[in-house]
């Protein structure tokens, strides 16, 4: 009792049981109830947390699948006052979850078909220093809550039986909700874990909200903070701004603020990336736009301004070929403005770039032939093969050496060309030029 008058909110607890049921799918429901009793025979406390209880409230739990996930998959977090490895341990044995456990940390994964669940145990949290890993010793759901990054973040709903379904809300979340504004919960907030300020600004463009005037301020006045973060979180925090509806909300945001200049003095979000963009979009699947967008994130870079962006962010190898390879690709564009190259002489110019760059460029191009013979390869030509191959040719007497590979890749470029159609066309083909050589 005395828990509950202490997070009730305007003197009225709210409960959210009713909007559980309405939004929340059925076997997530009942796991939760199931939680729930096993944590009631172990006299614990298990809260529903984070983002899900932000977006239960503002009745949308489908926020909860981004554009990335078409199928429903619910990714969940837990709070438990008490021991969560210990908890789920439990509930795992019982079903069909995979279960990871990180028993330094309280923290264990439930993973099932459709739905994942994080379950930690209620921490406190202390920085040795700006930018570092916290320190965390057990705690309660208050102290659980106020190392959170935003106010309407830092709610949660208990699960328990007596008071299932409660909004629990002592930094004023609902109200922030209510009034559109994402508010640090103390002014170390960014200073402590800099990725906030990325993560303060995809979730102000994803809702269409504001930042809180003072929160605005220790944002601007902490930037430099940034620096303190490493390349691998820094990347991860720019896939998830990637990963949202319309990212360049997110990314012109950033800019205007200054923090996109300090991840890389060269990086803009203007008009031109909000119209490409949104052509990516058109052209490519939810799941291959991150790449994508890093791609054309950098486009108007220079080699040695590109070098520097890849080392701060860590990209790893196969994306840094990519966006490496964007670069060269848009230098040789001009080649590709002539409109009467022939399909084989696209092919040639383009093959060897990585499909990403090829793409990037074609969104990104300014001319229109070059965009015109981009789009040609990468619906048509670049899936054109001869029909024979060398077994083929040494069928029909032709020995292999530098003679076959020769005919092999004229008979590539006659079917580009549509000089030969049939099986039977590239056979004479072959035998004639075997003749020629
Ligand atoms: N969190 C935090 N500081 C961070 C990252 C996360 O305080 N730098 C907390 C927030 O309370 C957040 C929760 O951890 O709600 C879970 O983080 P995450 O899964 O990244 O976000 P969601 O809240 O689930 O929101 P969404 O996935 O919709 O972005």
């Amino acid at each position: 009792m005395r828990l509950r008058r202490k997070y009730c909110y305007n003197n009225r607890v709210m409960n959210l049981a009713h909007r559980m049921e309405q939004h929340l799918p059925r076997q997530l429901l009942e796991l939760i109830k199931y939680i729930s009793e096993q944590a009631a025979r172990n006299e614990q406390r298990v809260y529903l947390v984070g983002g899900i209880v932000r977006d239960l409230l503002l009745e949308d739990p489908s926020l909860r699948s981004g554009p990335l996930d078409s199928g429903l998959r619910f990714d969940i977090d837990l709070t438990v006052e008490g021991d969560a490895v210990r908890l789920a341990q439990q509930v795992a044995d019982t079903g069909k979850a995979k279960l990871l456990a990180h028993h330094r940390f309280g923290t264990a994964k439930l993973r099932y078909e459709n739905l994942a669940l994080d379950m930690a145990t209620a921490r406190k949290e202390t920085y040795a220093r700006p930018g570092a890993l916290p320190a965390v010793t057990p705690g309660t759901l208050k102290n659980d809550l106020i190392r959170r990054d935003f106010s309407i973040n830092a709610m949660a709903i208990s699960l328990s039986s007596n008071d299932y379904g409660e909004l629990v809300d002592p930094y004023q979340g609902k109200s922030d909700l209510e009034r559109h504004l994402i508010r640090v919960l103390h002014p170390e907030s960014f200073s402590d874990d800099a990725t906030r300020i990325l993560r303060a600004v995809r979730y102000e463009q994803r809702l269409g909200f504001e930042l809180e005037t003072q929160t605005a301020r220790l944002l601007k006045r902490n930037t430099a903070m940034l620096d303190t973060i490493s390349g691998d979180r820094i990347r991860h925090e720019l896939e998830l701004v990637f990963r949202e509806e319309q990212p360049e909300l997110a990314i012109r945001r950033l800019a205007k603020l200054g923090v996109l200049q300090r991840i890389s003095p060269c990086l803009k979000g203007d008009g031109w990336i909000t119209e490409r963009f949104d052509r990516a979009r058109r052209l490519k699947k939810p799941t291959q736009l991150p790449s994508l967008y890093f791609c054309l994130l950098i486009y108007a870079f220079g080699e040695g301004e590109l070098e520097q962006f890849l080392g701060r962010l860590n990209m790893p190898a196969k994306l840094s070929h990519a966006m490496r390879d964007t670069l060269r690709l848009k230098n040789t564009l001009w080649l590709l403005d002539t409109a009467s190259l022939k399909p084989s002489e696209i092919y040639h110019l383009l093959h060897e770039y990585a499909p990403l760059a090829t793409e990037a460029n074609a969104i990104a191009s300014a001319s229109s032939p070059a965009q015109r013979h981009l789009q040609l390869f990468l619906t048509k030509l670049r899936y054109v093969k001869a029909s024979l191959n060398g077994e083929e040719l040494k069928r029909l007497g032709i020995s292999p050496g530098p003679e076959m590979g020769e005919i092999l890749q004229r008979l590539h470029r006659a079917k580009l060309d549509g000089e030969v159609r049939t099986k039977a066309d590239e056979e004479r083909l072959a035998l004639s030029l075997s003749l020629e050589l």
